[in-house]
């Protein structure tokens, strides 16, 4: 099945979105967006074949480009997670980024996720985004172009693969912030499904939850997900690098460092049934379980509220400021 192109909403008044749905022969689906080359929704079967979205989101551009809604289903580029004092050294030259929150850099600027892209390629069933990023853009090095390529194939796998290109080497991060909810129920937040993290170390975190270096041991802690249980179970325990009432915002370690694809994770939803493998190259995967929004936000598509705990975003990425810290496994980009 070919890929639908249509119409999503203005941004402002020249600038059209764009979705990009692929079907796949069991009427499973994703829509695309042009806005951050974001995935708008995701349409999956339970038990009985019954389709749900089961990513959360808006019906409007614009609630998209607002940081405090947390960069739903966006990608996130040059580099995710945070950056400590805006700044890193790299080939003995020193660049400054964005203090976008607090006295950090988060997720590059938001440059890449709050901009269009262009569609360079489209086939049977994938999408190919892509964006051009100056030298010197946000502070990063290199004249540098991003590809994420979304494939859909008849067995509900949904993969994302991610390209760079600089004229001098660089260094990136990039990830997808979707929050998945595989109930599709709006009125269930994720405390009631089941999260499995192949990892047995977490990155430490001082009081704004930037890097020490140190890596923690999951376990005998509330941070063991290495057998499957519900998020909720120790979700609010207070722990060393959990902020009281926020709960997981964290970056796992996960086994293989060496570039190797590897199962990160596993989400399920014990009521429809309805389960999700993650696989990834990168060594590290942020849970976050959306404990950032607020109870009170009433924004979101027809599957409910973009709201407190309402989805968990699984972002498989480097380990937060890997670009400070000398331990932290990275793959730097050779220029090509
Ligand atoms: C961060 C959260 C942040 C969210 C949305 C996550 O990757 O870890 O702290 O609230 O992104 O920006």
């Amino acid at each position: 099945m070919a890929v639908e192109k249509s119409f999503f909403g203005n941004l402002d008044e020249s600038t059209p979105i764009y979705f990009y749905k692929i079907t796949n022969k069991n009427g499973a689906s994703v829509t695309l967006q042009t806005l951050g080359a974001g995935i708008h929704s995701l349409f999956m079967p339970d038990r009985e074949g019954k389709l749900a979205d089961v990513v959360l989101g808006f019906d409007d551009p614009k609630y998209y480009i607002n940081p405090d809604y947390g960069y739903q289903g966006l990608v996130v580029g040059r580099w995710a997670n945070r950056i400590r004092d805006g700044k890193f050294t790299f080939d003995s030259k020193e660049y400054i980024t964005p203090k976008n929150q607090g006295t950090w850099t988060l997720h590059g600027g938001g440059r890449f996720s709050f901009t269009p892209w262009e569609v360079e390629e489209t086939g049977e069933n994938f999408v190919t985004f892509m964006r051009f990023s100056p030298d010197g853009e946000d502070g990063f090095c290199g004249n540098f172009t991003m590809r994420v390529k979304y494939t859909l194939d008849d067995n509900n796998i949904l993969r994302l693969e991610y390209g760079v290109l600089s004229d001098i080497d660089t260094v990136a991060n990039p990830t997808n912030h979707a929050y998945f909810n595989l109930s599709g129920d709006k009125n269930r937040t994720v405390e009631d499904e089941y999260l499995l993290v192949n990892a047995d170390y977490f990155t430490e975190t001082d009081e704004n939850q930037l890097p020490t270096g140190e890596l923690g041991e999951v376990k005998d802690t509330m941070m063991d997900f290495t057998a499957l249980h519900k998020i909720g179970d120790n979700i609010d325990v207070p722990f060393r690098a959990i902020i009281e009432g926020i709960g997981y915002d964290n970056n796992y370690c996960l086994r293989n460092k060496d570039g190797k694809m590897q199962h990160a994770a596993t989400l399920y939803d014990e009521i429809t049934g309805r389960k999700m493998e993650v696989f990834t190259d990168l060594p590290g995967i942020q849970v976050y379980c959306g404990g950032w929004l607020k109870s009170d936000y009433t924004a979101g598509k027809e599957n409910g509220a973009v709201s407190y705990r309402r989805g968990v975003a699984l972002e498989t990425q480097f380990y937060p400021d890997t670009v400070n810290i000398k331990d932290f496994p990275i793959r730097t980009v050779k220029a090509n």
